[in-house]
């Protein structure tokens, strides 16, 4: 059993130790009752590709039978924004799906995704990468989910220049943020059934900031005995993410070191056009995919909707749509695996238009059954 130890201690704990592991007593994923009424989500369907691949995600939901009703709100720079009407949109439905937005780098608007992210508190960013069955990358068998806190650490915008050659960047770190975040990884690790989570760091030599983080998380991880809880060197665990991803399973990481391992991870199953994701917040949910605009194929198409679909997907079992939420997984996937209806990302000919009636018609065929 690990044993809870004071920050001055930190580099002496054994980082791989583990707690044991004791069958669950609460209600898992697997016995939650479906859920089934109506709801309505927000549609931000975005720049570039994103109207297209929002529209297939749409005829897809609908062919499954989701009870959604769609509320489209423009996120643009050209109309103010993150304005007031996506603010109470949001705030109302407490649930979007969100394609790509074009931020332009280094001038002009700050990204609207942080303003986003910003305007509802989204303290948790949440990104699955698993192994797609047909698409053939390095790695078979990869089931990660990257747990990133998405408010702080090297992003808290704290940043000065000193005198001409010297600039400074502030670190914040709460344990307010950090136990939130780890509550959310351990949370998402019982609803998932999975077995382990690992605090990610580099307290060795951030010591105060990464040690409060992964205090935080020790203090958490002491409530879920069922589920293992490890420490790993962010260095380390790049080595063991490179070398044999199976290693390991959710993660929870401070800002900075979440978004580069979360596209790490992504890397490992295909690249970002398949990666979905989540933003959690206290009040408001917002699912998006992590590609961005494609503007070199936006109104051809030929873009992929799967990383948009698959971030639906995601929504829906936040919203208790187990069910339905597998039936879109299954037909996505035995439509990448059949190999015959797949967009040119993944080696195959079809347009988005083609690939989309492909999952409907297994879709149909299922509900048939
Ligand atoms: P990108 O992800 O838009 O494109 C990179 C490459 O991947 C391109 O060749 C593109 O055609 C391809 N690609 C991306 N998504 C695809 C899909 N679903 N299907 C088929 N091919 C796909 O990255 P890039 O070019 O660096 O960024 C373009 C714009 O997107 C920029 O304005 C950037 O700021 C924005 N962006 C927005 C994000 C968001 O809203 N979450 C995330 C990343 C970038």
């Amino acid at each position: 059993m690990q044993t809870f130890r004071g920050l001055r201690t930190l580099n002496r704990v054994n980082l791989t130790k583990n707690v044991q592991v004791r069958p669950t007593k609460i209600a898992t994923y697997a016995t939650l009752a479906d859920r089934t009424e109506p709801f309505t989500a927000t549609l931000i369907a975005g720049d570039g590709i994103g109207p297209e691949i929002s529209e297939a995600v749409q005829k897809i939901f609908n062919a499954a039978g989701i009870p959604v009703s769609w509320e489209p709100v423009q996120v643009s720079a050209l109309t103010g924004g993150v304005n007031q009407e996506v603010i109470n949109s949001v705030e109302k439905n407490k649930i979007a799906l969100k394609g790509p937005l074009a931020t332009p780098i280094g001038t002009g608007h700050t990204s609207l995704n942080l303003a986003l992210r910003k305007a509802f508190k989204l303290y948790a960013n949440v990104r699955p990468s698993v192994s797609i069955p047909g698409y053939k990358t390095l790695y078979d068998n990869v089931d990660l989910t990257v747990i990133r806190e998405n408010t702080e650490g090297e992003y808290s915008g704290i940043e000065h220049t000193v005198n001409p050659g010297l600039a400074e960047s502030i670190k914040v770190i709460t344990a307010d943020a950090s136990t939130r975040v780890a509550h959310y990884a351990f949370q998402y690790a019982h609803q998932h059934k999975r077995s382990t989570v690992a605090a990610i760091h580099k307290a060795s030599i951030m010591k105060m900031t990464d040690g409060l983080f992964i205090e935080s998380c020790r203090k958490v991880a002491a409530r879920y005995p069922h589920i293992t809880y490890v420490e790993k060197s962010l260095d380390a665990a790049m080595l063991q993410l490179v070398q044999n991803p199976a290693q390991l399973d959710v993660m929870v990481l401070p800002n900075l070191y979440g978004d580069i391992v979360s596209d790490l991870c992504a890397g490992l199953i295909g690249g970002l056009g398949l990666t979905p994701s989540a933003n959690i917040g206290q009040s408001a949910a917002i699912f998006e995919a992590v590609h961005g605009t494609a503007p070199d194929i936006a109104g051809q198409n030929k873009a992929n909707p799967t990383a948009l679909l698959l971030s639906g997907v995601m929504m829906l079992r936040h919203l208790g749509f187990y069910t339905k939420a597998d039936l879109i997984h299954e037909a996505t996937m035995a439509t990448i695996r059949e190999g015959k209806y797949i967009t040119g990302d993944l080696g195959g000919k079809a347009g988005t238009d083609a690939y989309t009636n492909a999952i409907i018609t297994r879709l149909q065929a299922e509900l048939k059954k």
